[in-house]
């Protein structure tokens, strides 16, 4: 491996992963390409913007020859792919460009990376095992049931990535992470909507009764198994990446209300969300037994992602003040009147 594509690399998981990889290794060059879609932001890359082991190109992984120049431009030996469309209150909405990006744009980066022999790796999700009843947890073989648009939409990315292993032996990979949290995750996700309106003392809409499961995962402990399985991985294997810990959102709400020291009263229980996954629960044995372990609980992933929210106002002031009103108005003006008592 020399030359890294990182598609979605101007996002928040695929930003910290190119941190991390230029950190980290001293010998690969990094390129990210990015449509920058409203999730994807070169802010996020600054630390690196100089450095000569990493270029940008502006692209849709839906748009086959400008993956193809770009691939020859920069002589690439490897795709990681992180681009989609992720969040899932916006592909309850309008689904479109979930099906697009994930399924459209999977293949064509999969074509491409069969034509010049690439390694491949896919950045999948918890989602796409659907909702899992308490006493359980998913391992990588079982079936994909996923039930919104977005987990369909990744699941889908899923079965090409697997159906290319078998049919055409192409080197690929899939890691399938729980929750994220972190440095540069776009204010519209649970955590940094509600760590950014907790500053501004602003009401933070928990859907229906809070009682969700989720396991938040601390980012750049998930990129370091990305990192593990793209160098350690099976060939043609998934590998599933959590604390295995879950959190119900109430107890998230309350260590974050807790480190921004502002008080409960601002917790408003809205409608729930459409088809709402209750629980996710990663079995991370597979992970473990390759030698990766998280280094953040859920609780302290929690806290240490507030405590950066309000260091870096910077950051997140301009994009809540841009197209983000607008969709914050669609997804939650109608939620207040339905507020419980
Ligand atoms: P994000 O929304 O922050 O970033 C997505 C990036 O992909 C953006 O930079 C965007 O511009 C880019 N993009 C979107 N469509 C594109 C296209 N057609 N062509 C090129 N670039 C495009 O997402 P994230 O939270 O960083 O998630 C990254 C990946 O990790 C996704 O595949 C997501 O499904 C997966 N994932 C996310 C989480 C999580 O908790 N955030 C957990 C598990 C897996
Ligand atoms: O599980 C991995 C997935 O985690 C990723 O694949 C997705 O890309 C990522 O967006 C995330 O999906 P979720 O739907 O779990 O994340 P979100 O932050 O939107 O919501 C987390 C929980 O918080 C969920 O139970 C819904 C709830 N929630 C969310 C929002 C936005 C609220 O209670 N209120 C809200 O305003």
């Amino acid at each position: 491996m020399k030359n890294i594509i990182v598609t979605g690399g101007a996002g928040f998981i695929g930003a910290n992963f190119v941190l991390h990889m230029l950190q980290k290794y001293d010998n690969y060059n990094i390129i990210v390409y990015d449509k920058l879609t409203y999730a994807g932001n070169l802010d996020n890359l600054l630390e690196v913007a100089d450095d000569p082991r990493y270029s940008f190109v502006q692209g849709d992984i839906c748009d086959a020859e400008m993956v193809e120049a770009t691939i020859q431009k920069y002589n690439a030996d490897t795709i990681v792919n992180f681009a989609a469309e992720t969040h899932v209150d916006r592909s309850i909405m309008n689904p479109d460009a979930f099906i697009q990006t994930g399924v459209y744009g999977t293949y064509v980066l999969l074509e491409a990376a069969k034509k010049h022999g690439l390694r491949y790796h896919q950045i999948s999700t918890d989602e796409v095992y659907g909702h899992i009843p308490e006493g359980q947890s998913s391992v990588e073989t079982d079936k994909l049931d996923p039930r919104s648009p977005y987990a369909a939409s990744k699941a889908s990315g899923d079965l090409l990535v697997n159906a290319y292993f078998i049919t055409y032996d192409l080197p690929v990979t899939i890691t399938r992470g729980s929750n994220n949290i972190g440095p540069f995750q776009y204010p519209e996700k649970v955590v940094p909507l509600f760590a950014t309106n907790a500053i501004d003392e602003e009401p933070l809409p928990l859907y229906g009764d809070g009682r969700q499961m989720r396991e938040y995962q601390y980012v750049l402990d998930h990129c370091e198994a990305i990192d593990l399985v793209l160098h350690k991985g099976k060939l043609g294997e998934a590998y599933n990446i959590g604390t295995g810990e879950e959190m119900e959102n109430v107890q998230m709400v309350e260590i974050l209300l807790e480190t921004l020291n502002r008080p409960k009263d601002l917790i408003k229980h809205v409608k729930d969300r459409e088809g709402h996954d209750r629980r996710y629960s990663l079995n991370i044995d597979k992970i473990k037994a390759l030698g990766w372990q998280p280094r953040h609980t859920s609780a302290e992933a929690v806290a240490k992602t507030a405590v950066w929210y309000r260091e870096n106002e910077w950051w997140w002031r301009k994009i809540k003040s841009g197209e983000f009103k607008e969709y914050y108005e669609r997804q939650y003006g109608h939620r207040w009147q339905t507020e419980k008592e």
